[in-house]
């Protein structure tokens, strides 16, 4: 009898955090206590792990074995951990809640969340390099991987974001007046801050959920046709997962979300609330979840990898957390 999906997904979810610690778990001699200790603390915290779940998803439903994939789930996770302990320190977001714990620069310090972030990262590529069995593979996954976060994805979107709120930007763009209306900010018109938002939201957090889902198919040596289904996918899921972290900031609660909000009008982000509203917001995020579903129709609808990335693209509508 064939597991139900979302028995499936546990099992997954149990392998990808039993690789985690497995990963984290230096030897005492080898790693700083401390930096060893903000590493555990952040990445094995209880996340959702969608990510390294796209990985295996994509690896499966690309007709591969998905345990194959779990250095690239792990990798992916790692990336995002990071992301996180940089984008909460004093300097970008200034939060001091995460996963439902103080965030890792209040439970250690600026200096080892920083470095934490840093380790995280080139460990991220050194299991991708280690771990990958086919060393080609390895190399195609570091070049997606490293493409995806740096100054063309997730850095360069974060930088767009945090530059767009920073009080220090009006001295770099005149007529800017930060954390103002958006649409009276200095002289960027509507049609620019539109398509600055879907530059922002696409790149800080789109490009890590693509490139999951691209792992996953690499390590699957899958086909064309599915490598551009998913890459479809990921972009309208991508998309439709940053505007439910925006209406989350807004309608969410701590305990549900883990972290704090409301934080993102406290400090004039562009965010689709700031720009359309809540309404419109929940209108494009239906949008973009039913493009993601359509990206499936290729692969078929009685696997069970079929039934979770379908329900997880759904899911972003009214997700608490
Ligand atoms: C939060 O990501 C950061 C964004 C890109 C919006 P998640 O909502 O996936 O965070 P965790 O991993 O579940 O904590
Ligand atoms: C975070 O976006 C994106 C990255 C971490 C790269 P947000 O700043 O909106 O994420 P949260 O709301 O703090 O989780
Ligand atoms: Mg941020
Ligand atoms: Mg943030
Ligand atoms: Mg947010």
């Amino acid at each position: 009898m064939s597991l139900k999906p979302e028995d499936y997904k546990d099992q997954l979810l149990s392998e990808i955090n039993r690789f985690l610690d497995t990963a984290s778990n230096f030897e005492e001699k080898d790693v700083p206590p401390r930096l060893r200790e903000a590493i555990r603390y952040a990445l094995l915290a209880p996340g959702k792990r969608i990510r390294p779940l796209l990985v295996l998803l994509a690896a499966d439903i690309c007709g591969g074995d998905p345990r194959k994939a779990l250095p690239g789930a792990a990798a992916v996770e790692l990336i995002h951990t990071y992301s996180l302990i940089h984008d909460d320190l004093p300097a970008m977001d200034n939060d001091d809640l995460r996963r439902g714990r103080p965030t890792c620069h209040i439970q250690f310090d600026p200096a080892t969340a920083i470095l934490a972030g840093d380790a995280l990262q080139a460990l991220a590529f050194q299991i991708l390099a280690d771990q990958i069995d086919d060393k080609n593979t390895a190399l195609l996954c570091i070049a997606e991987l490293a493409r995806s976060i740096g100054p063309f994805g997730l850095v360069g979107g974060q930088q767009e974001d945090v530059s767009f709120s920073d009080p220090g930007a009006s001295d770099r763009n005149p007529g800017f007046n930060p954390g103002s209306d958006p649409l009276k900010n200095g002289s960027l018109v509507r049609q620019d801050l539109e398509s600055l938002l879907l530059r922002i939201h696409s790149r800080k957090t789109g490009a890590l959920l693509s490139v999951s889902l691209k792992l996953g198919a690499l390590i699957a040596h899958a086909n064309e046709k599915a490598l551009a289904a998913l890459d479809l996918y990921g972009k309208a899921l991508g998309l439709a997962f940053q505007i439910s972290d925006d209406i989350l900031d807004v309608i969410g609660n701590s305990e549900d979300l883990g972290k704090s909000p409301h934080k993102d009008a406290e400090q004039g982000k562009l965010t689709f609330i700031s720009l359309w509203g809540l309404e419109k917001s929940e209108e494009f995020l239906r949008q973009y979840v039913d493009q993601a579903r359509k990206a499936l129709t290729i692969f078929d609808r009685d696997l069970p990898a079929f039934s979770l990335l379908d329900s997880l693209a759904l899911s972003m509508c009214g997700r608490k957390k």
